[in-house]
């Protein structure tokens, strides 16, 4: 993610809503990812925030008027506009909106949005009434249809005590949804990637499974990294500690089963598939209808097995589609690993320690391998799962370019950095 922020000029556009408070933790978060943040209120909005916390924050002078005398012409709006890599107007007012939609200039920021050829991403934040009266909706179509983007609102209790969608999204999902915007990496535009994440749960009882210590954190990662190449990407997950980012397709599941019938329906279109998964190999063959009692008496859980899900897609592989599968290993880390390449007829494998400290479930960090079917065994050091996502999705990228130029079809879709 800091690869990807650092040193991109990001214009920050707060306008007059209760939750313009909120676009400080913005401005924080993406001064921290590295990039340069300049944040523009309009007069409304510092009737909520002032520019004061903005400018302690991004360390920028805050923009509030249009006709300032010119002391840093590289904040003079047309400058700007030029210079910006992304505009991000959080919270963006109904008021905004439709002035955005209509060519309206009469402050500094929407002067400034007409000017921009940047990509422009809003995040709607008004009373719910205002969100779905027909004006503001058909504004939204509109801008949509000229290529600005909008993520959220969130449904939720209102400052005006209603309840309903209007609500600013978290901070987490703007950044996220921001993302592939100012990566300006179009490496997987237009391929589907499918991700299997998390862990699976295999009843025993009504309130009883057996389940693994699978955090969905690689999985996440991942889906970042891809949603970053511009890939479509949808995540098959299985119970989890974090939730897969914006902008990905989420299905849950819970057991193998369900997840099998899940990648089944999916995998068909997917050009790409990663199982990050730590799918349980075995389920309880009859699960019990009622909670088991404690009887004093040893138990014994007939086991039967799963499908393997990876291995399936393996068998019957459709030509050009890349499969890249996990190895979690304690013991003969690249043997293991390479061995289940073979089985499973996988491209890439990663071969995960999860027997030292810091690297496997539950963790932000992993160590190991990729191995891929010719050449030498890539180790990595102990690094953090978002890097070591970055690190594998470069490798598929250069399989998806080779691929694509040994077919003679050309790298249309697989142009690195294009
Ligand atoms: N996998 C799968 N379906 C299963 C089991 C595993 O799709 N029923 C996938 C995992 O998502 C992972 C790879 O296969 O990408 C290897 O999983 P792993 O648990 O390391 O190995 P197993 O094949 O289950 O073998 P073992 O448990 O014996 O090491």
């Amino acid at each position: 993610m800091r690869r990807i922020w650092s040193d991109k000029c990001i214009v920050l556009g707060v306008t007059g809503s209760i939750a313009a408070y909120k676009a400080c933790d913005l401005a924080s978060r993406l001064v921290e990812l590295g990039a340069e943040v300049v944040p523009v209120l309009t007069k409304s909005a510092r009737e909520f925030v002032g520019a004061a916390s903005f400018e302690a924050i991004t360390g920028q002078r805050a923009i509030t008027e249009m006709f300032e005398p010119v002391q840093n012409p590289a904040i003079e709006h047309i400058a700007l506009a030029t210079r910006a890599s992304l505009f991000i107007i959080a919270p963006a007012t109904a008021n905004i909106i439709a002035k955005a939609a209509h060519g309206i200039a009469d402050d500094w920021l929407s002067t400034t949005l007409l000017a921009t050829r940047a990509p422009i991403l809003f995040a709607p934040a008004m009373n719910s009434n205002m969100y779905s009266h027909p004006a503001t909706i058909a504004n939204i179509e509109l801008l949509k249809s000229r290529g600005c983007h909008f993520v959220g609102p969130e449904s939720g209790r209102l400052a005006c005590k209603t309840i309903g969608p209007g609500r600013l999204i978290d901070v987490q999902a703007i950044i996220e949804a921001a993302t592939p915007l100012v990566s300006g990496n179009h490496e997987l535009a237009g391929k589907r990637v499918l991700i299997t994440s998390g862990g699976t749960r295999e009843p025993v009882d009504p309130v009883r499974f057996l389940g693994n210590r699978s955090s969905g954190r690689m999985g996440r990662a991942l889906a970042l990294a891809a949603l970053a190449r511009g890939a479509e990407v949808t995540v098959i997950t299985g119970p989890a500690h974090v939730a897969p980012p914006y902008g990905a397709r989420v299905v849950e599941v819970e057991t193998a089963a369900e997840m099998a019938e899940a990648v089944a329906k999916h995998a068909p279109k997917a050009d790409v598939v990663i199982a990050a998964a730590a799918v349980a190999d075995y389920r309880v063959k009859a699960p019990s209808v009622q909670k088991r009692k404690r009887d004093g008496a040893p138990v014994t859980l007939d086991l039967i097995e799963n499908p393997d899900i990876l291995a399936a897609l393996g068998k019957s592989r459709r030509k050009g589609r890349i499969l890249v599968g996990f190895a979690a290993e304690t013991e003969r880390l690249l043997e293991n690993a390479r061995a289940k390449l073979q089985k499973k007829n996988l491209d890439l494998i990663v071969a995960n320690q999860v027997s030292v400290a810091d690297s496997g479930f539950e963790v932000d960090t992993v160590k190991g391998a990729i191995l891929d079917r010719a050449g030498p065994n890539e180790e990595f050091p102990l690094c953090a799962k978002e890097e070591f996502a970055e690190r594998l999705m470069e490798r598929i990228v250069a399989l998806a370019n080779a691929e694509s130029d040994s077919s003679g079809i050309g790298r249309a879709n697989f142009v690195p950095g294009g």
